[in-house]
């Protein structure tokens, strides 16, 4: 038996509401909640328990994940009054744990997408020995992360968070998101107040001689951190770059589902995902984006690298690079909008009145 902890709480509305209203952990990638990705990934690698730890309210969650049987895996909610940062949220979470206290317990951050082997860092930290391990990957540009140095042997020997200047950045391996904790570890971590793992718990236990493993993973990780990373994380699924027992079809140029309409001459590429019912037109072009439930995409349109929420609706010969359109929102004919466009939910454009250039 295998517990975990997914967290999924905090800051978490970053995609709010400059792209849609569902929640983020709630946005489809790859035709289904991100959440159900990770829930998927961990029931995959054996977890058969998981505690959800959020401040939003269950209800957010709970139609849809239920009580985790239709991913083999039993699913327990667990809400906070106010967020507990990430160690906080750990420790509330924990009291819903059966293991006994050297076992070791997953801790999953919940906008993370990543192809590790969770077997393997289990079976690492056990080996190891260690009172919690992290996963760590290795970035070219370390700045916005936690930065964690190992020696030779794995063991963790600081932390630095989001090193600024050229004598912080000793290492290139950043925390990635996942950690096994032994579970009389998570004990320790101060209950009733906000903690956070990186900037308290970590590097007091490093400093009271325990040992940190850091386990380095090179494969997919991806940060959903900004709504490009989220459509660039619905694209791969649905590429099968990354892999996901949750995606609901073949993996391939596109994921249309079941009630969607594309028209005869329409061409979706690069891992677009189509939503329910939604609509593409003829000679529209949708290229590595996601296109949310009942949205609808004229003729001769072009998307590219965008996300169209639910309801939405682009006109004919509009053109979308790098773009997020808020459910139920439309955007009228023969408009350009380039990348960082947010338009809000239910927001309505003219036809004709945007378009973007390099005239001096
Ligand atoms: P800390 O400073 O260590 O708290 O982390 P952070 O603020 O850098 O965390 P980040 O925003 O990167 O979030 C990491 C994961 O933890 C995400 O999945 C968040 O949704 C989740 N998270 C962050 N804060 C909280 C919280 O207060 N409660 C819960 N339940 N989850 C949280």
């Amino acid at each position: 038996m295998t517990e975990a902890i997914l967290l999924v709480g905090g800051q978490g509305t970053r995609l709010r509401p400059v792209t849609v209203n569902t929640p983020k952990p709630m946005v489809p990638a790859a035709g289904v909640p991100f959440l159900a990705h990770q829930i998927a990934r961990a029931a995959a690698a054996g977890v058969d328990h998981i505690v959800m730890a959020t401040c939003y309210l269950a209800e957010v969650f709970e139609p849809y994940f239920g009580d985790g049987s239709a991913f083999g895996v039993t699913l327990e909610y667990v809400v906070e009054d106010q967020p507990l940062g990430t160690g906080g949220a750990i420790r509330h979470a924990a009291e819903h744990l059966t293991c006994g206290a050297d076992e070791p317990v997953l801790v999953f951050n919940g906008d993370i997408l990543t192809g590790l082997d969770i077997r393997g860092l289990v079976d690492s930290h056990q080996q190891a020995g260690a009172d919690v391990t992290l996963h760590l990957t290795r970035v070219d540009d370390p700045r916005a992360f936690g930065l964690v140095p190992t020696d030779a042997d794995g063991r963790v020997t600081a932390f630095t968070e989001k090193p600024q200047t050229p004598e912080e950045i000793v290492t290139d391996q950043i925390n990635a998101g996942c950690y096994v904790f032994k579970r009389s570890v998570i004990d320790t971590i101060p209950s009733g107040r906000p903690v956070s793992v990186e900037r308290e718990t970590f590097p007091a236990l490093l400093a009271s001689g325990a040992r940190l493993h850091g386990k380095v993973e090179q494969g997919y990780w991806l940060d959903l951190g900004t709504p490009e990373a989220f459509i660039q994380a619905s694209a791969d699924l649905v590429r099968g770059i990354v892999d996901s027992p949750a995606v609901p079809g073949e993996r391939g140029e596109a994921l249309v589902l079941a009630g969607a309409q594309v028209a005869e001459g329409a061409k979706l590429a690069d891992g677009t995902v189509v939503g329910a019912g939604a609509r593409i037109g003829a000679g529209a072009v949708v290229q590595g984006s996601v296109v949310l439930d009942g949205a609808v995409v004229a003729e001769d349109a072009y998307v590219h690298e965008s996300l169209v929420g639910a309801g939405a609706t682009i006109g004919p010969r509009t053109a979308l690079h790098g773009a997020v359109i808020g459910d139920g929102a439309r955007v009228g004919a023969d408009n350009e909008l380039r990348a960082g466009a947010r338009v809000w939910c239910e927001a309505e454009l003219p036809d004709a009145a945007l378009r973007f250039s390099s005239d001096r």
